[in-house]
């Protein structure tokens, strides 16, 4: 078996009187690409913002390495969730600049990066300039520079084009060849199911299939078994 680099055991969260999460147990093999699969409102930015440390579990236990999670494996993690953490005033160079500064990272690491996510030559044209995929590449690159041993990415082909997604989906399997864990969310099956080598299907906050990705398997039949198990699910307190 493969070594786990994250894992989650009973996490719970409610919002309110709204159960969000519900006893979800997680198990992210190291070096895969792991595609968490689920409905918009299943509980995928939850469940990812509590690897980046910005929402905590109400219950449950994250494991990053074998060890109970903290704020240090934050050194280890890079993180896109939801939109691109962007200043709109700044180039994509300066962008990158303040958080070298912030977390100590040398400069050189700036233009590294951006021959990552390919996005060079952008000169003195401001964020807030930048078409979507561009500032989906901007968001990847900041996330990269850290070096970080485990990507998240939530829904980061969002607002791409099908060239665009096409893209991603080969830099991600870049980033496994490296030896980078992925995490990967989409509600869309044909993203992760082509890139992913493990998947978790959510709906409803419940973790409703996990496994590896085999060949033949019919994807579609068990995301809408999943989806159609827990849909309705009694989910105020
Ligand atoms: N900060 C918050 N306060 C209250 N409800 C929230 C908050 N964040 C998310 N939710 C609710 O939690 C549920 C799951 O949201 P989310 O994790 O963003 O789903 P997904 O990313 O799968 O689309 C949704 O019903 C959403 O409205
Ligand atoms: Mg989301």
């Amino acid at each position: 078996m493969n070594e786990v680099i994250l894992e989650t055991r009973g996490i719970r969260k409610a919002f309110g009187k709204q159960n969000v999460l519900d006893n979800v147990s997680l198990m992210v093999p190291k070096g895969c690409v792991y595609g968490l699969l689920g409905p918009n409102g299943a509980g995928k930015s939850t469940l990812m913002k509590m690897f980046s440390g910005m929402i905590r579990p109400d219950e449950g236990e994250i494991y990053f390495n074998g060890s109970k999670w903290s704020r240090d494996n934050l050194k280890d993690t890079g993180v896109l969730i939801e939109q691109p953490p962007l200043y709109e005033n700044l180039t994509a160079v300066e962008n990158l600049e303040v958080r070298t500064l912030l977390l100590g990272i040398p400069k050189k690491r700036i233009q590294e990066v951006l021959d990552i996510v390919d996005l060079k030559n952008t000169g003195k044209k401001r964020a807030g300039q930048f078409s979507m995929g561009m500032k989906q590449r901007l968001g990847i690159a900041i996330a990269l520079l850290n070096s970080p041993s485990l990507l998240i990415l939530d829904e980061p082909t969002n607002g791409l084009d099908p060239f665009g997604i096409q893209e991603l989906r080969d830099m991600i399997r870049d980033f496994s060849d490296q030896g980078i864990t992925v995490i990967v969310s989409s509600h869309i099956l044909s993203e992760v199911e082509q890139v992913a080598d493990y998947i978790g299907i959510i709906s409803e906050g419940v973790l409703g299939y996990q496994g590896g990705m085999k060949q033949g398997k019919d994807l579609e039949s068990l995301f809408t078994d999943v989806v159609r198990k827990n849909r309705g699910r009694e989910l105020c307190c």
